[in-house]
């Protein structure tokens, strides 16, 4: 089995990326996977423009042209997605919602029904909640279905907090609900995925050929 993990820290081995090793060997205790790391520090992924060509005529017209292609298809290929992003001012780091930010035409064109795990390490477990909330729900808008999301404080990961203990049993459960969901291959919608998707079909159907979604959805059998 083939996991992907989309690490959204400016710091290659910091407290996300210890995080994100510890869930990889708990999983491997479990099965036969394989793990590739993507940082997207060390990616070409240029800030968004804003010019809408990804909504209105394709992801292909964006003026830039860096590794989102390439992000998309690793992404493809993986059975499951591991999106790691430290917690900064209560949400995804900076370069964590630059990513989302450029594949913002897949919340109009969904596309990867697989299972996904959101993890975050935070300073302290302040803020999380919403955090792990926004951060799911990006990922739930793609297609993704979120087989468990969760948050340590940089102590807990660095093994010498006060709370060590618990920090192992939610990584235990975090590897195994997601290690079950994408080794089983059937990915059941959630409430988030069929809510956006029963908003958006009356509006797709009314939209005109020149749109680029017109052509998605009714290639798709989605419309
Ligand atoms: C700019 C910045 C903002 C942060 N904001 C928060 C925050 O809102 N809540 C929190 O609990 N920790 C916050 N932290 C602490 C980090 O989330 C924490 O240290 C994290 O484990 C860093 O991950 P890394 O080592 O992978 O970079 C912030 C850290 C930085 C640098």
């Amino acid at each position: 089995m083939k996991i992907l993990a989309i690490m959204g820290s400016p710091r290659k081995n910091g407290n996300t990326y210890k995080l994100t090793r510890r869930v990889e060997e708990k999983m491997k205790q479990l099965g036969d996977v394989d793990f590739e790391y993507l940082f997207l520090k060390d990616l070409d992924l240029r800030p968004c423009l804003g010019c809408g060509a990804c909504f209105t005529k394709g992801e292909d017209h964006c003026p830039h042209k860096d590794d989102r292609a390439m992000l998309e298809e690793k992404m493809h290929q993986a059975d499951g997605v591991i999106f790691a992003s430290p917690v900064y001012v209560f949400n995804v780091s900076g370069l964590m919602k630059n990513f989302f930010d450029r594949f913002a035409y897949v919340c109009h064109r969904p596309r990867f029904f697989k299972s996904a795990l959101m993890l975050a390490t935070a300073g302290f477990e302040l803020g999380t909640g919403q955090m792990l909330k926004s951060f799911s729900f990006m990922a739930e808008v793609w297609g993704f279905t979120v087989a468990h999301s969760f948050a340590i404080a940089a102590n807990d990961v660095l093994e010498f907090g006060t709370r060590a203990d618990k920090a192992e049993k939610k990584i235990a459960t975090a590897a195994t609900k997601f290690f079950r969901a994408a080794a089983s291959g059937r990915v059941k919608p959630g409430l988030v995925n069929m809510a956006v998707f029963l908003a958006a079909q009356p509006s797709i159907r009314k939209l005109s050929a020149e749109y680029y979604d017109y052509h998605y959805w009714r290639d798709h059998g989605l419309a």
